[in-house]
């Protein structure tokens, strides 16, 4: 069955403001996501885009690094490509000099209007966050309306996140600031909300008396993608797991908030980050692909695979493992979430014409990406007059085929909430310091552990985490 999607949901006219308007991030990922959003109609000729950059820009210079992908709708759709780049205008601004600011105050001044929300998104190196946060106040734009968007690496460990935090609380408050982990963007990743707070069959069902463990995998077959200095200094613990695992464990184990607002459903992320159990040392393992020094060009004992029980202290979840594994050149690329439920209490059908019975718990599998969608595992009787024999079935709902529509790119979701103020699939301060208390004691850890080294193309070290309590990973679908 398909259905109709309904029309995206207007936004008030904004000012986008990109620092760091020729980088990586703005031509790789914020522009398309305008773009993709002009093309809906949610983005028109009443907002603008502002591309600062320290260098002498056109924005056909920077065409040719935007994806292939949108150069593609570009030809088919010229008109429209010509029509949203008149809502760019590029300024020459520099950061560390505050050269270019008062342009930038002249331009925003032109349609200044109280409900118009402005919104800087600093595509900067966190050193540069404080300082852009004064050059905005200098020129008298942390007006309310004002919003600071930012992005990860927001530090590299509690204490390095607190000053970040605090630069930036210096001349904004927390409602104004919006804090990026892409990975709340991506529509699965939201779906879970839906599927846990919409329906109510799973809501009874989601404890430790009916779930056996929950498996949380990003894998990657991408290696460091030009960005050795960065991933270097960071590794798969602080890049991969500090944020987007944590998130989705969040996710999975919070608890139902009482209304849907951004603060009532970010208290009780925080409460489950407040809740994990401290790591120990026999509960993970570190790995490094085969090859990783040569290609930084040095020795060096960065992980770029990390798979950890972590277990939940609270009523719900008490007792029940959270396995969560990352890597980078992996055998393939899959982000999944399998929910395995415990076998039933007592084994109604004999157990002689169900051998494998044991071997097919019921399990609810989230596919974040590719293929999004979800698929249920059960039992079934095997068609025949054989007797009650039963094998295992599924019940699978593609997203692609159910809603035939492409799924927006999480940028497009995120970006379009900081217009219309929305705060709830951004972390709160509270939320980043806790997942860092985490962070910090596990990164103390790994100073003891073995570093495995792993082939390019295998699904990382071998690993006895899960063998120990019976359990394995799921094969990635
Ligand atoms: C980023 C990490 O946050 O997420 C990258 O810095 C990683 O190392 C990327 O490759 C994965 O995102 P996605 O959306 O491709 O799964």
């Amino acid at each position: 069955m398909k259905f109709n999607i309904p029309k995206s949901a207007l936004i008030p006219a904004s000012d986008y403001v990109i620092f760091g308007g020729a980088g990586d991030l703005a031509t790789r990922k914020i522009l398309p996501a305008l773009f993709w959003r002009f093309l809906d109609g949610q983005i028109n000729e009443g907002f603008n885009i502002f591309l600062c950059s320290r260098r002498d820009i056109s924005v056909e210079d920077l065409e040719p690094k935007v994806p292939n992908e949108i150069l593609n709708i570009r030809k088919k759709s010229r008109p429209a490509w010509q029509d949203f780049k008149k809502l760019i205008t590029i300024i020459k601004f520099d950061v560390s000099n505050g050269l270019g600011a008062e342009v930038l105050k002249f331009e925003i001044t032109k349609k200044l209007a109280i409900n118009r929300p402005i919104i800087f998104y600093l595509a900067l190196s966190s050193e540069l966050f404080g300082r852009s946060c004064e050059l905005i106040k200098k020129q008298g734009l942390n007006l309310p309306q004002s919003r600071i968007v930012i992005e990860k690496p927001l530090g590299k460990d509690r204490s390095s996140a607190k000053k970040i935090n605090d630069e930036i609380g210096a001349y904004f408050n927390e409602s104004q600031i919006y804090r990026i982990d892409h990975y709340l963007g991506k529509e699965t990743v939201q779906n879970l909300m839906a599927l846990r707070f919409a329906n109510v069959i799973f809501e009874n069902q989601w404890d430790n008396k009916h779930i056996e463990n929950v498996q949380i995998t990003v894998a990657e077959t991408v290696g460091l993608e030009g960005r050795a200095t960065y991933y270097d200094n960071y590794g798969a613990i602080k890049d991969m797991l500090q944020n987007h695992l944590l998130q989705l464990l969040c996710l999975v184990a919070m608890e139902p908030p009482a209304n849907f607002t951004p603060e009532e459903v970010r208290d009780e992320k925080l409460r489950v980050l407040k809740a994990l159990a401290p790591p120990n040392k026999n509960d993970f393992v570190i790995g490094q692909y085969k090859d990783y020094n040569n290609e930084v060009g040095y020795e060096t004992n960065t992980e770029t695979y990390i798979a950890i029980k972590i277990l939940i202290n609270n009523w719900r979840w008490a007792e029940v493992p959270f396995y969560l594994r990352t890597g980078k050149r992996l055998g393939k690329k899959a982000s999944e979430i399998v929910i395995t439920f415990k076998d039933r209490v007592h084994q109604l059908f004999s157990k002689s014409n169900n051998k494998s019975d044991s071997k097919y718990p019921n399990r609810l599998i989230i596919r974040v990406q590719p293929n999004e969608g979800l698929r249920l595992l059960l039992k079934s009787k095997e068609p025949g007059p054989g007797g009650m024999r039963l094998f295992p079935s599924e019940l699978n709902l593609s997203f692609e085929e159910t809603f035939g529509a492409r799924l927006p790119d999480a940028y497009e979701r995120l970006l379009m909430d900081t217009a219309r103020g929305n705060q709830t699939l951004f972390m709160r301060t509270d939320e980043v310091l806790a997942s860092w208390d985490f962070i910090d004691a596990l990164v103390n850890l790994t100073k003891t552990q073995i570093l495995e080294r792993y082939n390019q193309g295998s699904m990382g070290p071998e690993d006895s985490i899960l063998e120990k309590s019976g359990h394995e990973w799921f094969k990635l679908t």
